[in-house]
């Protein structure tokens, strides 16, 4: 599915545009020469987060799905020196790696990568919200399994300012996001998901559909308007 050209030109806008810098294509060898699933974002939708904090000026970024660290990277590039990224991710290979990834990178120091159930991290993170001893999230990215945003969005809900982005990947799953009755729980995770955004009434929330390398996609967009 998608437009033909649609990797093609993803290849032309990342030497056009995007530049990705070698440690890129590090980070994508050692998740390869590690067994890791090549689901992550391209290079350009890496960009484009990375625009997304630089935008909004975030310091504080909190991710949901680690797996290699290609879109942490992406996104410790934007931090300045007391900014931090907290990453949850489930499966301890999948944090090793990351790890040696963004130690590699020289962004080692500014991510905090949480291993356990996103859950139960994010969990804990609302009891460090609530208890002062950390800042809300200035931004959040949600790329983890699809069936627990909701819970996830939840959560994060309480650990947000005014003017917090939120972002999800995988929104739009081919078109798969349209099959209500799916018994798929990732579909009804993104579908639950998208609601919950647009009848919240602290948020406004869109969602950008996407071709590329990554065929049809989407991205959830989102912005706390109140607390
Ligand atoms: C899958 C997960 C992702 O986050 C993604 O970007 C692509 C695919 C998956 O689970 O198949
Ligand atoms: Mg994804």
């Amino acid at each position: 599915v998608g437009a033909p050209k649609a990797a093609a030109v993803d290849a032309y806008v990342e030497q056009a545009v995007v530049r990705p810098g070698p440690e890129f294509a590090a980070v994508q060898r050692r998740a390869e020469e590690g067994g890791l699933p090549a689901i992550e974002i391209s290079a350009a939708q890496g960009k484009h987060l990375e625009l997304m904090v630089r935008i909004s000026g975030a310091r504080q970024v909190l991710e949901v799905g680690t797996l290699a660290g290609f879109s942490t990277l992406w996104m410790a590039r934007a931090l300045d020196d007391g900014g931090g990224i907290v990453t949850c991710e489930v499966e301890p290979h999948h944090a090793t790696v990351a790890r040696a990834n963004l130690d590699a990178a020289g962004v080692g120091e500014k991510v905090d990568i949480r291993l356990g159930s996103a859950e139960q991290t994010l969990q804990s993170l609302v009891e460090e919200v609530r208890t002062g001893t950390r800042e809300p999230f200035d931004l959040v990215f949600l790329d983890a399994d699809k069936a627990g945003n909701p819970r996830y969005l939840e959560l994060v809900m309480e650990m947000v300012r005014p003017g917090t982005v939120i972002i999800g990947d995988n929104v739009v799953r081919d078109g798969g996001v349209l099959e209500a009755d799916s018994d798929d729980p990732d579909i009804q995770g993104i579908r639950r998901f998208l609601t919950m955004q647009g009848e919240d009434p602290r948020l406004e929330a869109t969602a950008v559909q996407t071709v590329g390398a990554k065929s049809w996609d989407g991205f959830s967009l989102a912005v706390v308007t109140r607390g």
